[in-house]
């Protein structure tokens, strides 16, 4: 049999080292023949647009670049299948292509709009009698899927942040003058990553003074009125604030085909609500943008290994017969880290989003509680060997 795979949605820079677990997984298993490589998500079936990963992938050097290189080497999309009982054409063309390159699995990489393909097309496929497996592989640095205790990609991003919130802190102290720094952190609906910012609580630091998570209550009165109590305690106040939280303003309208909302701007917003307060402080916003999903020089260890752990078993249990399925991390400790691999059905996965638990968010709603941190810390651990040359990271392109 020959299998396909393909990656979907926002990067992170985990999503290749899942890439890399499918494949290796895939060179050790006796039965699978060709692996194909689906550029730009289900869009490259749709198209027949495959290449060939033994080829692209053939020596230990090459699969050590792709491991390292942020983003998603197929390509990406945001491809919303339609209902196949309203429009079933294009599941049709998707079957004709997996019939005529002899794919027998295919193993979609994505978030929770990627598992809404992966439960439609499997439904589609055991309807209609085809056996073709299709198995979900996780990513998403928004860590906001359901039933897995968090999400490749996560780990590293949550890395990212913490990391540059700390050099942050040093560089607004400099001056001897009141400041405050936004700091805009992405996540869409979800303040999983926002939170991960509290990290530094752990080195005694009492950056961020301010969190704000789109799970609590938001309203500008009562952050000019936080703001205005930490500038009587501190110099520099350090906020970090998730994309997702609203203003109550009207929103950007354009969407996605999933009906998402480009999130940006909000840092901005608040620093000029804070401009036009009678705060009257330096006041500067940093919208880490892109940054923090594509930040590989400092990807957390745990998180690439495990990208790659859950890449390969996705392999093993389609190859086990199942379908339908997203491949889960079930926590089994905080200290010792401590991990196992389980599947669940990609139906419940879709569309949903896991908030971030209330219980871990202050009373006063505006930071978030020391009782996250064990389920944070062992996710950013241990720092990956980069290759580089001439002083910049090597990457390996597959497109
Ligand atoms: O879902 C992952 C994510 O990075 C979100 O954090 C962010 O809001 C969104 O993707 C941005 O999407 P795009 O890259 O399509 O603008």
């Amino acid at each position: 049999m020959n299998i396909a795979v393909a990656q979907s949605g926002g990067p992170t820079c985990a999503i290749n080292a899942s890439l890399l677990g499918v494949v290796n997984e895939a060179m050790r298993t006796p039965e699978i023949k060709e692996i194909f490589g689906s550029l730009n998500g289900i869009e490259g079936i749709v198209k027949n647009n495959l290449i060939d990963l033994r080829a692209h992938l053939d020596t230990d050097d090459k699969k050590a670049l792709l491991k390292q290189t942020p983003a998603t080497a197929l390509g990406s999309c945001r491809y919303k299948l339609p209902d196949y009982d309203k429009d079933s054409s294009v599941y049709k063309t998707i079957t004709d292509n997996f019939i005529k390159n002899d794919i027998k699995a295919f193993f979609y990489i994505g978030g929770n709009d990627s598992m809404d393909t992966v439960a439609k097309l499997s439904k589609y496929m055991a309807e209609n009698g085809l056996d073709i497996k299709i198995i979900g592989v996780p990513k998403t640095i928004d860590n906001d899927l359901l039933i897995t205790d968090h999400t490749p990609g996560f780990g590293s991003a949550a890395k990212f942040v913490a990391t540059v919130l700390s050099e942050i802190v040093r560089d607004s102290a400099v001056y001897d003058l009141k400041s405050v720094t936004i700091i805009e952190i992405m996540g869409r609906h979800a303040g999983w990553l926002t939170a991960s910012s509290c990290l530094l609580h752990t080195d005694g630091s009492p950056a961020p003074h301010l969190i704000y998570l789109p799970e609590a209550e938001f309203s500008t009165d009562k952050f000019l009125s936080d703001v205005a109590a930490k500038l009587e305690e501190y110099d520099s106040v350090i906020v970090a604030v998730s994309e997702g939280i609203s203003l109550g303003k009207a929103e950007i309208s354009k969407t996605d085909s999933f009906g998402h909302i480009a999130l940006s701007g909000i840092g901005k917003q608040l620093e000029e609500v804070i401009k036009n307060s009678d705060i009257g402080c330096k006041t500067r916003s940093i919208e880490l943008n892109v940054l923090q999903r594509c930040c590989a020089h400092i990807a957390s260890k745990t998180d690439i290994d495990e990208a790659v752990l859950i890449g390969e078993a996705a392999v093993k249990a389609a190859v086990l017969g199942e379908t339908g399925k997203m491949m889960c991390i079930k926590r089994v400790s905080d200290a010792p880290y401590k991990t196992e691999i389980f599947s669940a059905d990609a139906a419940l996965v879709a569309n949903g989003e896991k908030a971030f638990p209330s219980e871990w968010i202050t009373a006063n709603k505006n930071n978030v509680s020391d009782l996250a941190i064990p389920y944070f810390m062992p996710l950013i651990e241990g720092e990956c060997d980069i290759k580089t040359k001439n002083g910049l990271p090597v990457h390996l392109l597959l497109k």
